[in-house]
C-alpha cells in the first residue's frame, strides 16, 4: 500500500450516497478509481477482485472494448431521439435482440431505465391487463416476504424487506405478501437447491393467501426466482413450479424479476431457464448493458402484448407509461454489444461449468467461527454468520472491511456476505474469493470487541480523509 500524502480526496460533502452509511463511508471512504476485467484499482492503486461483480450488475467483466466502442460510436451519431411517438432503429433492433434472449414466448419488450422501474412497470403492465381485458377487478399485488424489487413505490410494496419500508408511509394498499422459502434450521449448509419442503410452502399460497383474499382479485405474484438481495435465498426444488401452477389455475400473472438471476449468474441464461418455469412477464436490468448505462428492460408473453392491442381503442395510447430514457440509444448500442459478448464467449455456459468449483470453494468455508449458513446456486454464494445480539450486521460488515483491505470486495446485507463475480472469473480468482474470506473471517472472529470496530480498518483511507482536501 501506498501511504503517500499525494492522494487527493474529492470534496465529500455534497453527495449524499444511496444505501450507505453516509457519515461512516465518509470517515474512511473506499473509492475506485479504475477497473479492468475482473480487478478494480482502488484510489491508492491497489487491485481490488471483484467478488460482486460491482452490484452484480457486471456479467461480462470491466473495462470491456466493445462496448465502450458501441457506446462512444453511438453518442456521436444520434445521441438522444425523443422516446414517445417517435424513435429510432436501434430501439427496435435491442429489443429484437433481447426477445431472441428471452425465454420461449416472452417477445415483447418493454424498456425502463433500471430493476426498479422495471418492477414498478411490471406491476403496472399486469394491473393493466387486467383492466384492459374486462378484469377491472383483479387488483392486488402480492410478493414475497425477503424479497426485493429495488425502491420505487410499487416495488417496496411488494418488497419485503423491512427496513426498505419502514420510513415511507403506507404504500400501496391491495398487496400482500407470501412466506420466504429460506429454512436454515432444516437446510443448512445445502448445496444448490434445498431438495424438501418446496411443494407444501408454495401451497400455501394457494391455502393462505388465496382463500384470504379470493383469487379472483389477484392480478399478480411477484418473485425473484432466487432472492439475491436480501441474501441468497435459494427456492427448494419443485417450489416455484408449483406456483406456477397455481397462478395458470387461478388466472394469476406470474411475474419473476430477473434482475439478478438474468444474463447467466446461475448459469443459464435466466432463473426461469434453471427452474424450467416460465412467467408471464419477466423484468431485468443491470447485466443486460453490463451495468454501464442504465437501463432495464420487461418482456411479456405476446399473448398480453396482442390484448392490449386488440383492446384498445384505434389510435389510443395502449400503455399510458413510458420514461424520456427509455430505449434512449447509447443503452441500446450498449445491450447489443453485451448481447454479442455473451453469444461469443457463452457465458452462461462459462459459469455453469465454473459452478462445482465455486460451490466447493465455498461451502469449504463451513467449520469457520460463526459461520452459521451456507448457501449456493451457479455463481451466487451466500455466507451467513450468527448474529451477535443487539448488533445486527456487524460481523458481516467487519468480514467486508477485512476483505477490502485484503484486496476482495463483497457485498453484506445484515449478518449475510454475498458473493457473486463476473462470469469470466478464473478458476484461481475464485479460490482467490474464497481464501481471503476465510482469512477475513477467522481475522474479525480472532479480535473479538476490536475485530468489529471499524476504525480498526482502512488505515491508509483514513490518513486519505485526515489529508482533507479542500
Ligand atoms: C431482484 C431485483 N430487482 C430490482 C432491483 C433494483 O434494481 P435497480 O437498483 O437497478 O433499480 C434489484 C437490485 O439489486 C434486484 O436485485
Amino acid at each position: 500500500m501506498s501511504a503517500n500524502n499525494t492522494i487527493q480526496l474529492p470534496n465529500l460533502s455534497h453527495y449524499w450516497m444511496p444505501f450507505t452509511a453516509n457519515r461512516q463511508f465518509k470517515s474512511m471512504p473506499r473509492l475506485f478509481k479504475a477497473a479492468k476485467g475482473n480487478y478494480f484499482t482502488s484510489l491508492d492503486d491497489r487491485k481490488i477482485l471483484d467478488g460482486t461483480a460491482g452490484l452484480w450488475c457486471v456479467p461480462a467483466g470491466h473495462g470491456r472494448n466493445e462496448i465502450a466502442t458501441a457506446v462512444g460510436n453511438q453518442l456521436l451519431t444520434l445521441d438522444y431521439a425523443p422516446a414517445f411517438q417517435s424513435s429510432h432503429p436501434l430501439a427496435f433492433e435491442t429489443a429484437e435482440r433481447l426477445a431472441a434472449y428471452m425465454p420461449t414466448g416472452l417477445d415483447r419488450i418493454f424498456f425502463t431505465n433500471s430493476g426498479s422501474e422495471s418492477a414498478d412497470t411490471a406491476l403496472k403492465i399486469a394491473l393493466a391487463y387486467h383492466r384492459v381485458t374486462g378484469n377491472p377487478l383483479r387488483n392486488k399485488l402480492i410478493g414475497r416476504e425477503r424479497g426485493y424489487h429495488g425502491v420505487n413505490f410499487g416495488g417496496i410494496a411488494v418488497g419485503g424487506i423491512a427496513s426498505n419500508r419502514k420510513a415511507f408511509g403506507n404504500g400501496l394498499t391491495g398487496v400482500d405478501h407470501i412466506r420466504h422459502p429460506l429454512d436454515i434450521a432444516n437446510n443448512a449448509f445445502t448445496k444448490g437447491m434445498p431438495a424438501d419442503g418446496g411443494i407444501a410452502l408454495a401451497n400455501e399460497f394457494e391455502q393462505r393467501i388465496l382463500t384470504l383474499h379470493d383469487p379472483s382479485t389477484i392480478a399478480a405474484l411477484i418473485v425473484e426466482p432466487m432472492q439475491g438481495s436480501a441474501g441468497v435465498i435459494v427456492p427448494p426444488a419443485g417450489y416455484l413450479k408449483r406456483l406456477r401452477e397455481i397462478c395458470t389455475k387461478h388466472g394469476i400473472l406470474l411475474i419473476f424479476d430477473e434482475v439478478i438471476t438474468g444474463f447467466g449468474r446461475l448459469g443459464t441464461r435466466w432463473g426461469s431457464d434453471y427452474f424450467e418455469v416460465i412467467p408471464d412477464i419477466l423484468t431485468c436490468a443491470k447485466g443486460l448493458t453490463n451495468g454501464v448505462v442504465p437501463m432495464g428492460a420487461v418482456s411479456v408473453k405476446r399473448e398480453l402484448y396482442d390484448a392490449f392491442m386488440e383492446n384498445s381503442a384505434a389510435g389510443a395510447i395502449e400503455l399510458p407509461h413510458g420514461y424520456t430514457y427509455s430505449a434512449i440509444p447509447i443503452a441500446c448500442a450498449a445491450a447489443i454489444a453485451t448481447l454479442d459478448i455473451f453469444a461469443q464467449e457463452k457465458l452462461e455456459d462459462r459459469a455453469a461449468g465454473l459452478s462445482s468449483h465455486f460451490e466447493s470453494c465455498a461451502h469449504g468455508l463451513k467449520g469457520l467461527p460463526m459461520v452459521k449458513d451456507i448457501r449456493n446456486i451457479g455463481l451466487v454464494a451466500g455466507i451467513e454468520f450468527e448474529t451477535i445480539p443487539n448488533r445486527l450486521g456487524a460481523f458481516a460488515f467487519a468480514v467486508y472491511l477485512k476483505c477490502y483491505e485484503l484486496g476482495l470486495h463483497v457485498r453484506y446485507t445484515g449478518d449475510i456476505i454475498a458473493i457473486s463475480p463476473p462470469l469470466t472469473i478464473e478458476k484461481h480468482e475464485i479460490e482467490r474469493i474464497f481464501s481471503t474470506l476465510s482469512d477475513a473471517i477467522k481475522f474479525v472472529a480472532s479480535q473479538g470487541e476490536a475485530g468489529l470496530n471499524a476504525n480498526n480498518y482502512l488505515k491508509n483511507e483514513q490518513d486519505w480523509a485526515a489529508i482533507s482536501p479542500r
